[in-house]
């Protein structure tokens, strides 16, 4: 099955760019989720890629064809790209059967004579076991089996790529989970290349072998689930990905000779923070700025080009947010303080906090919500909430006095002048 190729895709109405120059290679044979927050791009991608929505720059390649090229005038429309999609209203016809519903799509396939159509029919149908139904109404079926037909239905005509538009979001959050597994093995089964659009980031964790997160038309990470949620590329990327969500804290203060940072934080703890790998500030900030020097002379000159039209929605709504008792809501927008080359911020997932007697940090039990195989709880320290979850049942008193770490070497350290990741690496407290 064939690899999918965007190089420099964009598409704007007028002076709204909905994708801004995406450029994204999808392996063959790969599961890739395109994710992020309601508005940011993922419907429009996908659309580009299957022929439903013309680009307005760039070019599409699915394996070794080229079905769409701006300089070129090539536009190959959607039927003859050999895809298939599943959207979330996978209306199935109500007046035909399960049988010729699948059946549909092959009828109008001069290719398929009557006797290749019922085996192609008998095939997908076992894939996704939807075989004892074949003569029933959609309105007999429950609501997963109706999902399946529509499966199937898109599986008919062997698709070399299948695309699915938020598939599952119609159904309950128990059928979403054995769904889920099934596309899976769907997956493996049929050999297709999946491009899987979803703004819900557990399905996208859980189903993706590569995971492409936008935000604001903007591509910001493409990675394996596992490496945007251990090493997210900035700010955005390490808030939309994990439960509960990662714990910022603001940090200030410079690199020693010997590569440390000597930081304070929370109020006045004063604290080291050791990267795991050797990283140089200063050089490391010469680089961003001479990439965004870059960056702006390239959009400069994309912009000379006859017929461009200036970004209007330049400003991403996403702002890191410091959880704090007085304000949960305070975002750090327009009255934020000028910030500098030595202004951090920390990031540190909630199971690297952890609670125990003699460790170095003291706080207050906020609140702490069991829930069977973990809890979840915030810790107060001084008007700063920081959340932890801790594996196994814990039973603690609100209010309770306790001591934590944060372990591992996996927090992240930000620079809040770019809100990327500088380095990461541990934490022990001075
Ligand atoms: N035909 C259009 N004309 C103008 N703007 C559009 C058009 N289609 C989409 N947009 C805008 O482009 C942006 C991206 O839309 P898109 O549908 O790709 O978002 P999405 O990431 O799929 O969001 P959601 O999760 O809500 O489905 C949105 O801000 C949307 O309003
Ligand atoms: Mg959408």
């Amino acid at each position: 099955m064939p690899s999918i190729e965007l190089t420099h895709v964009t598409k704007r109405w007028g002076g709204f760019y909905g994708v801004d120059d995406l450029s994204l290679q999808i392996e063959d044979n790969a599961f890739v989720t395109l994710l992020g927050p309601s508005g940011c791009g993922k419907t429009t991608t996908l659309r580009m890629i299957a022929g439903l929505e013309t680009p307005t720059e760039g070019r599409i390649t699915i394996g070794d064809q080229v079905v769409f090229d701006s300089s070129k005038g090539i536009d190959v429309p959607a039927n003859k790209r050999r895809v298939g999609f599943l959207f979330q209203n996978y209306a199935l016809w109500p007046n035909m059967t399960v049988y010729q519903n699948i059946a549909f799509g092959l009828q109008n396939d001069r290719s398929y004579t009557k006797e290749r159509i019922k085996a192609r029919v008998d095939a997908v149908a076992e894939i996704v076991k939807i075989g004892p139904f074949m003569d029933r109404y959609p309105s007999e079926l429950s609501g997963g089996q109706q999902q399946r037909v529509a499966i199937a239905r898109t599986l008919a005509p062997e698709p070399r790529v299948l695309f699915m538009d938020e598939p599952l979001s119609n159904l309950d959050a128990k059928l979403r989970l054995e769904m889920r597994s099934e596309l899976q093995r769907l997956h493996l089964e049929t050999g297709s290349t999946f491009v899987y659009v979803t703004h819900d980031q557990m399905e996208a964790m859980t189903l993706a072998t590569r995971i492409c997160l936008m935000d604001n038309s903007v591509l910001q990470q493409y990675d394996a689930p596992l490496d945007i949620y251990n090493r997210p590329a900035n700010l955005f990327v390490a808030d939309f990905v994990g439960s509960p969500s990662i714990n910022f804290i603001d940090a200030s203060g410079s690199q020693r000779a010997d590569g440390r940072f000597e930081l304070t934080m929370l109020g006045g703890q004063k604290a080291v923070f050791t990267p795991r790998e050797p990283v140089q500030l200063a050089t490391w900030l010469d680089g961003q700025h001479r990439a965004d020097e870059q960056a702006g002379a390239e959009l400069e000159a994309r912009l000379k080009v006859k017929g461009a039209v200036a970004k209007e929605n330049t400003e991403s709504s996403f702002r890191y947010r410091v959880a704090t008792t007085e304000d949960l809501t305070a975002a750090h927008d327009d009255a934020a303080p000028v910030v500098a080359e030595h202004d951090f911020v920390i990031g540190v997932r909630p199971e690297f906090l952890n609670i125990r007697e003699g460790a170095p940090m003291a706080g207050e039990v906020y609140s702490s919500m069991p829930t069977g195989m973990e809890t979840t709880v915030r810790l107060r320290v001084g008007h700063y909430l920081l959340t932890g979850v801790i594996f196994g049942p814990a039973i603690y008193q609100l209010g309770q006095h306790v001591n934590f770490a944060l372990d591992g070497e996996g927090l992240m350290l930000f620079s809040r002048e770019n809100g990327r990741l500088v380095c990461q690496g541990s934490l022990t407290i001075a």
